[in-house]
């Protein structure tokens, strides 16, 4: 494949220290603030509805942002027997994609709205993550030229970028020319639908994109349905795991799974550090998006020698934060997405605070499902048995001459995902990325918001299949190769 293409040019997205730029979001997403929005399957087919739930604010259980009807098993089989891939030509193509994203553009209060009131997305998130919607649009459309499409590929997103990865994987999708079934999670299903009916809109033929609002069992129906060729799936390792086996038994032998699933993300501050910058970075990588990132650091080193000072700068830091409702200008975090995460998060906070683990926690406002910051004492990477999937930073002191040692211990939990260095040697910069097994490395700043384009995005070992989204590989994977590969 052509490795880099021509011209490229990411999104501006909106500047929200600009005070008129401010103004002006203040007014387009505004109009949005009460209204409510109703999410069905969107067929190419008549088929029997589901039961219909309403969608509630994890900030602010008073605010019904909407309703969903959902899809079922059955909906499923009906609209794999309808769908057909996308007979459209590559510019054609190309031509819609970048429609799709201009409209994400010029619709951005909207979606804005929707991912404050139904995703609990401060504004910093939601302008990265229709900035991140439209770079992939754009970035995929100058990639659809090549080999014929799989056939059908199912889509299956999770609720903490319910606009960018659901957009990424049917982008890249159709931009091979595949029919797609796209499933957003079920936490999210209104900004899934609003964002498909826009696909819509731009050109995307019914029968090429079809959307299945479900749970697991629309999801699981639709990785074992007759007449699907191939997966995308975003999520859990757990989730990825049941998928595997599904494809496996189901679909056609060789039929491509893309998995892209958790991380236990650490970062290594050395005495050399800058501690400013790197408390800064600390606090972004873990708090931001209330942690709920599938990047965000998990677990920090830091150097012994600098240990008492460093960690009462970051507890200040933590001090600071703004802990409120997504829509407030002035959050820095807002909730976590429902009911579940706050009850898990919060008894693993618990579970610390009763072994005399928390070094510092914040206070968080009590209506909502709001979990305070936290930072949590551990021997090394090894004490953390899973992924806690919220604002949870834990944190281990290193010796320098054990340095190695904590590489080993990072690299033994078999995730791969982002890895973070603060230091000011360049030689250790060398050694230790040479020895860190993780998709994603940064050195001197924050390990979340890869950038398309510049910055594929994906992990190794139990944190993904490859290849990198937003990188020159991954739309490649949703081709059926004709090449002769016998090297005759
Ligand atoms: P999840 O695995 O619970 O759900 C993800 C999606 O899979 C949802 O749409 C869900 O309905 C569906 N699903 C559930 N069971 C299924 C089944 N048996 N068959 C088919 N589909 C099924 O994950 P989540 O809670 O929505 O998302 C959080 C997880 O996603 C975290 O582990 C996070 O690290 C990971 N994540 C990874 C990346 C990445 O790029 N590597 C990005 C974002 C999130
Ligand atoms: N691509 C997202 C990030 O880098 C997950 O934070």
């Amino acid at each position: 494949p052509e490795l880099f293409a021509p011209e490229r040019k990411n999104s501006q997205g909106w500047d929200t220290r600009h005070r008129p730029t401010l103004a002006k979001i203040e007014a387009d997403r505004g109009a949005y603030k009460t209204q409510s929005w109703d999410a069905k399957p969107l067929l190419a087919v008549e088929a029997e509805a589901g039961e219909k739930d309403p969608i509630l604010n994890p900030a602010n259980r008073n605010d019904q942002v909407g309703t969903v009807t959902w899809a079922t098993p059955e909906t499923v089989t009906a609209a794999a027997g309808a769908a057909k891939v996308w007979d459209a030509s590559p510019e054609e193509r190309s031509r819609i994609l970048n429609k799709i994203a201009d409209l994400y553009e010029a619709r951005y209060g909207e979606l804005f709205a929707i991912l404050h009131r139904e995703a609990g997305k401060m504004l910093f998130d939601a302008v990265a993550e229709v900035r991140e919607a439209v770079d992939f649009l754009r970035y995929y459309a100058n990639r659809t030229a090549g080999d014929p499409p799989v056939g059908t590929f199912v889509c299956i997103s999770p609720w903490n970028f319910p606009l960018a990865i659901f957009t990424g994987q049917i982008a890249a999708a159709l931009a091979a020319g595949n029919a797609v079934l796209a499933k957003p999670a079920e936490q999210t299903p209104l900004i899934g639908w609003r964002a498909a009916e826009l696909m819509h809109e731009a050109g995307v033929p019914r029968e090429v994109l079809q959307l299945l609002p479900g749970a697991g069992d629309v999801g699981a129906a639709m990785t074992s349905t007759p007449g699907v060729n191939g997966v995308a799936f975003t999520g859990s390792t757990e989730t990825a795991r049941l998928i595997h086996a599904s494809v496996a038994k189901h679909l056609e032998p060789g039929a491509p799974l893309i998995a892209e699933t958790g991380g236990l993300n650490a970062m290594i501050v050395d005495s050399t550090a800058l501690p400013e910058q790197a408390v800064a970075a600390i606090v972004e990588s873990a708090f931001q998006s209330a942690g709920q990132r599938c990047s965000a650091l998990r677990c920090l080193y830091v150097q012994e020698d600098i240990a008492e000072s460093f960690l009462e700068m970051l507890t200040g830091a933590m001090e600071a934060l703004q802990i409120g409702t997504p829509w407030d200008v002035s959050t820095d975090v807002g909730p976590v997405i429902d009911a579940e995460a706050h009850k898990d998060i919060t008894g693993y906070i618990d579970a610390a605070r009763k072994d005399g683990r928390i070094l510092k926690e914040c206070a968080v406002p009590s209506d909502g499902y709001f979990v305070p910051p936290a930072l949590i004492r551990v021997k090394g990477i090894g004490d953390l048995e899973r992924e806690v999937f919220g604002p949870v930073l834990h944190v281990a002191t290193y010796k320098a001459e054990k340095l190695d040692r904590v590489i080993d211990d990072i690299n033994g939990t078999g995730y791969g995902l982002t890895f973070g260095l603060q230091t000011r040697i360049d030689d250790r910069v060398q050694h230790v990325s040479e020895r860190i097994e993780a998709g994603n490395i940064y050195v001197n700043r924050n390990q979340i918001g890869a950038i398309v384009g510049s910055q594929p995005f994906g992990g190794e070992g139990l944190s993904g299949t490859g290849p990198k989204a937003g990188g020159p590989l991954y739309v490649d994977r949703f081709r059926r190769h004709t090449a002769d590969m016998s090297g005759e």
